[in-house]
């Protein structure tokens, strides 16, 4: 890591990465960011048009098309490259297709003496994370997915919409696979620093079953999405600068990413949605919350189920 600019490299200036990039420009908080993708054309028109809205920008960067070789001097690279979700896909049918880009894009990043950190946002995400730490050598703490801080932020503005709360107060979290199987940890949910449960025997307007229906709604949300425009790319654009953000300002945030488990959760060598704090090393621990018996079986499940989907890859 050079310790003087920030830089972040994108790989994939695709609509996921120049939500990124867009909003990155727009909140100041890199100094440097490089684009690159296969399609070196898009990347360098893409670069031009950001360029051109620097004037606007609340802090001075540079934003360039560049090669590889840039990745050497980059504090962080942020990976949205690969195929995204058709509609009827699920996020877990991209895998074998994605794991093969992933190689090769890894390859070439660490080829340049790459030694930052890693924020993965392709999905299947948990699985291309665990890609990219295979493949890179790099320690867990500084191989990342976006995991579910985009879950957990639908959720949020989902509750804050029923509730008539700003979002900002309500913590909640979803964890486990980003996908299907992902779950809410409603046990540990507080509006301000009320739990949930409370909030709601205290006021009549509200009850409990709406809860599943806002579950159901956050978890399928992609599909919902992707069947009216195609792709989602804002709300993963703006997670992912809210954990380039806790990185490079070495905020110590809490945030749900997924992450490598040594034990947490009582599982190992897989990387899940789980909360973490983020600090400019990267994860600085896992935090490791009680869960009650239904969301240990949820966790459980999605465990499972991402294990069974990288099987094959692994053989
Ligand atoms: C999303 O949840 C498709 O993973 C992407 O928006």
């Amino acid at each position: 890591m050079n310790g003087k600019v920030n830089r972040v490299v994108l790989i994939g200036t695709g609509a996921v990465g120049c939500s990124y990039a867009y909003s990155l420009i727009n909140q100041g908080v890199v100094e440097e960011l490089v684009l690159i993708d296969v399609n070196e054309l898009r990347s360098e028109g893409e670069a031009m048009d950001l360029n051109h809205g620097l004037p606007f920008a609340p802090t001075a960067m540079k934003v360039w098309n560049g090669t590889y070789d840039d990745c050497q001097q980059a504090d962080l690279v942020v990976i949205t490259a690969g195929l995204a979700q058709k509609p009827g896909e699920t996020r877990l049918d991209l895998v074998a297709k994605n794991t093969t880009i992933f190689k090769q894009i890894v390859g070439h990043i660490m080829k340049s003496g790459f030694d930052g950190i890693f924020l993965v946002a392709t999905n299947p995400v948990d699985i291309m994370t665990y890609v990219t730490w295979k493949e890179s050598g790099l320690p867990k703490e500084r191989v990342i997915g976006s995991g579910t801080t985009l879950d957990s932020a639908r959720l949020r503005y989902m509750l804050g919409d029923y509730f008539e709360i700003d979002p900002r107060n309500i913590h909640a979290y979803i964890i486990g696979e980003h996908g299907d199987t992902e779950l809410p940890v409603w046990s540990h949910t507080t509006i301000g620093m009320d739990k949930l449960e409370s909030y709601i025997e205290r006021n009549d307007t509200y009850n409990t079953g709406a809860l599943d229906k806002i579950f159901e709604n956050v978890r399928d949300a992609a599909y919902h999405i992707i069947e009216r425009k195609g792709a989602t790319y804002y709300g993963i654009g703006m997670s992912l600068v809210r954990i380039t953000r806790a990185i490079l300002q070495n905020e110590n945030s809490v945030l749900p990413v997924s992450a490598y488990l040594t034990g947490e959760y009582e599982h190992n060598d897989i990387y899940i949605g789980v909360p973490t704090i983020i600090n400019r090393n990267g994860i600085r621990n896992i935090l490791e919350i009680e869960l009650n018996d239904k969301e240990k079986n949820q966790f459980n499940h999605s465990v499972k189920t991402l294990r069974e989907s990288m099987a094959p890859l692994f053989e």
